[in-house]
């Protein structure tokens, strides 16, 4: 008898049959950038098809969102004013906080994740408080958590902390349950590596660091038991979703993490794999639909659930005209 894989290929129905992975608009999340001002739609150069919003602009990217089924997005807030303690961050009148009051109000079944570290927010860029070069770890965290607790009152779902702080999961925890906020959702940037996937977003955020690097507080790139411990650490923290960033280049440790833990996995397809995908698909080098469809089926392979991506939108538009198969 001879093996036949090819009997399983031999037309598109029999494919659908046996296709182990699916993507669906549930488990996309969708990035938006909110800036303080009036009437602004600034395009971010490196990520076409992203821009900053003011809040009085904001309704119209809502729309289109919600007009092809995208139901949650992750929000980013930028600052008029930045100062050393990032008072901007747990200003209970900031812009983000502002923003999601709008959210919750235009949309309240729209799931609003809010991004949780104070690089937006302060004068140097970090995403702590720092102390001449160092970047200080336990003087950050009640800074974090007053920026949880406020995003939280302003009616955020899902608290997402970026920052990398030893303990902020705890910390925040404790803070978000004090305040009553006991069915807040902790979505952990668990494993985040320090990557140079990062740089458009800080073009969009306005968020570089004005001296050093962010090394001493995200991953090492080359490290994936470290990462596990990272995980267990903030699963014992009490984080209910675990993320691993960037996505594409750190596809080994989201199948580390769909093996070890039972948590719900989410990865961050993060702005620079965006940017990659954008300028190949402008210069006519490879087809945008085929590749982006493509990376979301590998990061669900992977063993991923929740997928935050600049490209939900487009996403969600090709899964609808698919009309439940997969498009490519
Ligand atoms: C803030 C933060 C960053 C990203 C998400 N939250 C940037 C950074 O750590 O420098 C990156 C997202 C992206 O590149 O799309 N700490
Ligand atoms: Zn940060």
């Amino acid at each position: 008898m001879k093996k036949r894989m090819r009997r399983l290929r031999v037309n598109a129905q029999m494919r659908n049959l046996v296709r182990e992975t699916y993507l669906n608009k549930s488990d996309l999340v969708y990035p938006v950038f909110v800036i303080e001002g009036e009437n602004i739609k600034n395009p971010v150069d490196s990520m076409p098809g992203i821009y900053q919003y003011s809040i009085d602009r904001l309704g119209e990217e809502i729309d289109r969102v919600l007009s092809v089924g995208i139901e949650a997005v992750l929000l980013f807030g930028i600052p008029a004013k930045k100062d050393e303690r990032a008072s901007g961050a747990y200003d209970r009148d900031g812009v983000t906080q502002r923003a999601i009051r709008f959210l919750k109000e235009k949309a309240p079944r729209l799931l609003v994740a809010a991004d949780v570290c104070l690089c937006e927010y302060t004068s140097h860029g970090h995403c702590g408080l720092i102390c001449g070069e160092e970047i200080l770890n336990d003087e950050t965290l009640p800074l974090l958590a007053e920026m949880a607790v406020s995003l939280a009152d302003a009616g955020a779902d899902i608290i997402a902390p970026s920052d990398m702080m030893d303990g902020r999961v705890a910390y925040i925890r404790e803070a978000l349950d004090q305040a009553g906020h006991q069915n807040t959702m902790i979505m952990a940037y668990s494993a985040k590596f320090a990557s140079g996937y990062y740089s458009p977003f800080r073009e969009a955020a306005q968020s570089a660091p004005q001296f050093g690097d962010r090394k001493t507080y995200q991953m090492d790139p080359a490290n994936r038991r470290e990462a596990i411990r990272e995980w267990k650490e903030d699963i014992e923290e009490g984080a209910d979703v675990i993320m691993i960033k960037p996505a594409l280049a750190y596809l080994d440790i989201v199948r580390e993490a769909a093996d070890r833990t039972d948590y719900p996995i989410a990865v961050y397809n993060v702005s620079g794999e965006y940017a990659m995908v954008k300028a190949a698909a402008a210069q006519g080098f490879i087809d945008e639909k085929r590749i982006v469809m493509e990376n979301m089926t590998a990061m669900k392979r992977a063993g991923a659930k929740i997928i935050i991506t600049y490209h939900a939108p487009d996403v969600a538009k090709w899964l609808t005209e698919a009309d439940g198969d997969t498009p490519f």
